[in-house]
């Protein structure tokens, strides 16, 4: 699904512009797999943090939505979503599997004045699965883009899911398919704050390969000792420093008064 970088940003938009590559996508969510295993931990840390952020006018947009698994876990804690992405099958899906949320097809990177409801300000926005696909120019607009539409005290939630060091990282580094886009958690912290975001919470999973995770009983042993690691601080220390995938939970940086 995910080894085309090297055709650069603007194939990869397009990638998932067939009906064949929306499936595709939503088939690396099933029971048994790697994507699935690590989704289950992360859905947890994310209630949590769902429940903890100020609400006011409930409006959330889900950037680059895909077929819809944030915009679903947002609308399941009653937030009023709003999911925008340029692939119509993409959208199609995530219609059908959120029908209370409203989809927008749109380019993050050039909004039109057609349908400009999503442009917010949201009181939540969330762009997952995204950053380490898009290059370093581009990277920066939409962070510029989704701290825009976030209100001045929102939260934007992000994930870097190629974070380095960690397995996957140098799994990635050794296929040699993703190596310009894999970011040092730093680097890609430094990167939110550059946008004008001051990192919160960051929750940790992804210690493992995917390889490790598909396998059935050493894939869910492999989760059970990221949880006994989220459990306490120096477990959640190596989770931070090695794991994958992490998640950031952001608000935005006040000007000084
Ligand atoms: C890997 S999917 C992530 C989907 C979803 N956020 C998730 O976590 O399941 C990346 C999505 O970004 C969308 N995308 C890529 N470039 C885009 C652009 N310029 N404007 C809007 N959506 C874009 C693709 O169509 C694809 O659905």
């Amino acid at each position: 699904m995910e080894r085309n970088r090297n055709t650069g940003w603007a194939n990869y938009s397009k990638h998932f512009s067939s009906d064949d590559a929306a499936a595709a996508y939503n088939d690396l969510y099933t029971a048994e797999t790697a994507d699935s295993r690590v989704w289950t931990r992360q859905q947890r840390a994310l209630a949590d943090v769902l429940v903890r952020i100020p609400r006011g006018d409930n409006s959330a947009l889900d950037y680059a939505c895909g077929t819809g698994r944030i915009s679903n876990l947002l609308t399941e804690v009653d937030w009023s979503v709003i999911g925008v992405d340029s692939s119509q099958a993409m959208l199609r899906l995530a219609q059908e599997r959120v029908p209370d949320a409203r989809f927008v097809d749109g380019n993050m990177l050039e909004p039109s004045a057609i349908d400009d409801e999503w442009l917010g300000p949201h009181m939540l926005t969330t762009a997952i699965r995204l950053f380490l696909n898009v290059d370093e120019i581009h990277r920066a607009k939409l962070l510029e883009g989704l701290r825009l539409r976030t209100n001045a005290v929102g939260t934007v939630i992000v994930n870097n899911h190629g974070s380095s060091p960690s397995l996957r990282a140098l799994s990635l580094r050794m296929r040699g398919d993703q190596d310009s886009n894999v970011l040092a958690s730093r680097q890609f912290e430094r990167m939110l704050e550059l946008s004008g975001l001051e990192v919160g919470r960051v929750l940790s999973s992804g210690l493992w390969t995917r390889q490790v995770y598909r396998m059935s009983r050493v894939g869910r042993f492999a989760i059970w000792i990221e949880d006994q690691l989220d459990s306490n601080s120096f477990g959640k220390w190596v989770l931070r420093r090695f794991g994958s995938d992490q998640l950031y939970v952001c608000t935005i940086r006040q000007p000084h008064a």
